[in-house]
């Protein structure tokens, strides 16, 4: 599949937009502050939070998975088995920082697509390959 583009000049604070690359859902979330705090508050609770095991780019192998530490790059797919996780902007009863909530089975990952432990999704959400053709648009792939 050819690379595509993503529009983020309209995405708004907390904001998520989906973009379909090679039949997969791609999701860039405009992370707020708060967001971006939360972070580092629950790394005791997952398990790679380093993603030393799992899969991003070297540019988004860093605290917060991307390249501009607003924006969230992500393959909107469940490591388990391929159910689309929600999306909790919100501190919810399972996520007290926000995150992605798989209802198929239960798996719970952070606002950086990291894996919380005890959960039957294995790894960490795919950081796909992406670059920035200008401050407001990404290309996947
Ligand atoms: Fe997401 Fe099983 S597919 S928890």
């Amino acid at each position: 599949g050819a690379p595509v583009q993503v529009d983020i000049s309209k995405l708004e604070l907390g904001q998520r937009v989906v973009q379909e690359w090679r039949g997969q859902p791609v999701w860039v979330v405009n992370r707020t502050e708060k967001m971006l705090e939360g972070l580092s508050q629950i790394e005791g609770s997952l398990r790679d939070p380093g993603s030393e095991e799992d899969q991003q780019p070297p540019y988004a192998k860093n605290q917060w998975r991307s390249i501009k530490k607003e924006y969230l790059v992500l393959i909107g797919t469940c490591t388990h088995l391929g159910c689309s996780p929600l999306y909790e902007q919100e501190p919810t009863v399972q996520l007290d920082h926000g995150g992605f909530f798989c209802p198929c089975h239960g798996s719970m990952f952070d606002l950086a697509g990291r894996v919380y432990q005890g959960v039957p999704a294995p790894t960490n959400l795919v950081v796909p390959p992406h670059s920035y053709l200008s401050e407001s648009v990404i290309i996947v792939g």
